[in-house]
């Protein structure tokens, strides 16, 4: 087999089998082909797509590029969740612990925050001592005593996503619908859960702005998941504006603890998506026989606070100090030597709130990485005020600012108010969820 021709093959919109497709994996993992060749291939992978078989055997070439993680002696059925990358998504630390709590097995490997999305880990770790570099063996142990653990994917789980990942972020490949499902599949799959969950976003937030595009991609990773014999269903989630009200690692623990704490109504957009995906979740481990049921079992653990003791136990066993997560104490995670308001210059209803510019903003006050290299602060960010729908009146807080650096404040302050869309006359609001993909979707 020749690369080039197999390049050429794609390149007229041919469908390649699985050696082949093999072949071309295992070839770049290796350094046989060059970085160019690859780059050329996902290139013609984006025009072109992937049939089903396709991508289900990338994804497959991709997972056992490296190690798998064996979660056979957890008992129960092993769950996962995975976000498509949101701003102020809060969701795993509420969610986790809250099947944990119902009795779920939660055993998740997570990412960190790029770019103007944040990451699980680097939430995490602003709460004082917290690893979430855990070994395989203390993560079963952890999820074995306490029903949940996050930790940060092993080092070489998926190697070949690492590599083919930083080269489509150079050669506008991130954007594909087959190598996006491939990568988060490949990952979710070799992470060993039985049941995953998955939230795709949709809006100016996320990696598909169109909902067609987000169904597509929920399909495509619903499908891979069922054929290698685990359980997938997908949200349909919209990022037309952040999903909490908090953007930062610290504030979104707060926010995680004020939802646990059972302080954010039920009416709010980051409750509801927390409660649907555990809905999800407790139904795919036989937990819940309908949603009415999961429904009052979450309901439940919150009331009781079990969720939130599973989430302080979970830190204290990552090596965290779990003191901070109470609604006494949560406030001394977040110090910082200035707040400040942005305002907004008209009256007017909030029409849209571009997500990836808050994002950005929250980045440029140091809440994230633009480079791998960064350093995050973990006190700084900000929380919104209004959302899509509301009204404001002139000079009325759009968000508050936390700050320590002030090199990039004015910047971020002129991006907040260009993310934020104000118009005289109140205009239609998305709704959060779109729809559940689930097994049955994908014929
Ligand atoms: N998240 C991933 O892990 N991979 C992608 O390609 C896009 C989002
Ligand atoms: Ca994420």
């Amino acid at each position: 087999m020749r690369t080039v021709d197999l390049i050429e093959k794609k390149a007229q919109g041919l469908e390649l089998s699985e050696d082949e497709i093999r072949f071309i994996v295992n070839g770049y993992v290796k350094g046989d082909i060059p970085d160019y060749q690859m780059s050329a291939f996902m290139m013609a992978v984006r025009w072109h797509s992937m049939s089903a078989k396709e991508t289900a055997a990338l994804t497959l070439a991709m997972m056992y590029s490296g190690d798998t993680v064996d979660l056979s002696m957890l008992p129960g059925v092993k769950l996962d969740k995975h976000s498509t990358g949101g701003v102020g998504d809060t969701t795993t630390l509420a969610v986790a612990p809250l099947v944990a709590a119902c009795g779920g097995t939660v055993a998740k490997m997570s990412g960190r925050g790029l770019g103007h999305t944040g990451g699980t880990l680097d939430k995490l770790e602003s709460i004082p001592g917290t690893k979430v570099e855990i070994d395989e063996d203390r993560f079963i142990e952890i999820v074995k005593e306490n029903g949940v653990a996050v930790i940060g994917q092993s080092q070489n789980l998926v190697p070949a996503d690492k590599k083919m990942y930083a080269l489509r972020d150079v050669t506008a490949t991130v954007r594909s619908i087959p190598l996006i499902a491939s990568s988060i599949m490949s990952k979710k799959l070799a992470s060993g859960a039985d049941a995953i969950v998955l939230d795709v976003k949709t809006g100016s937030g996320a990696f598909m702005s169109k909902k067609e595009d987000a169904v597509e991609l929920a399909k495509a990773m619903v499908r891979i998941g069922t054929l290698m014999g685990r359980k997938v269903r997908a949200l349909i989630t919209d990022m037309n504006q952040p999903l909490g009200m908090a953007v930062g690692n610290a504030l979104e623990v707060r926010e995680a603890v004020e939802l646990l704490s059972g302080k954010i109504p039920s009416t709010d957009p980051l409750y509801e998506v927390v409660m649907l995906l555990g809905v999800q979740m407790l139904i795919m481990a036989g937990l819940a026989e309908n949603e009415t049921d999961a429904r009052s079992s979450l309901k439940a653990a919150i009331d009781s606070g079990e969720g939130l003791r599973r989430l302080q136990k979970m830190v204290e066993l990552q090596g965290g100090d779990p003191s901070y997560l109470t609604m006494q104490n949560i406030h001394k995670l977040i110090n910082v030597s200035k707040h400040m308001d942005v305002t907004s210059r008209k009256a007017g209803y909030i029409s849209k709130i571009e997500a990836e510019k808050i994002g950005t903003a929250a980045q440029m006050l140091g809440a994230g990485r633009a480079t791998k290299a960064d350093v995050i602060d973990p006190s700084v960010g900000l929380v919104m005020k209004v959302r899509c729908g509301d009204h404001i009146n002139l000079d009325e807080p759009i968000c508050k600012l936390y700050v320590n650096d002030e090199s990039r404040l004015d910047e971020a302050v002129a991006l907040i108010r260009k993310a934020v869309h104000i118009t005289e006359e109140p205009g239609e609001v998305n709704p959060m969820i779109y729809g559940i993909i689930t097994e049955k979707d994908i014929l």
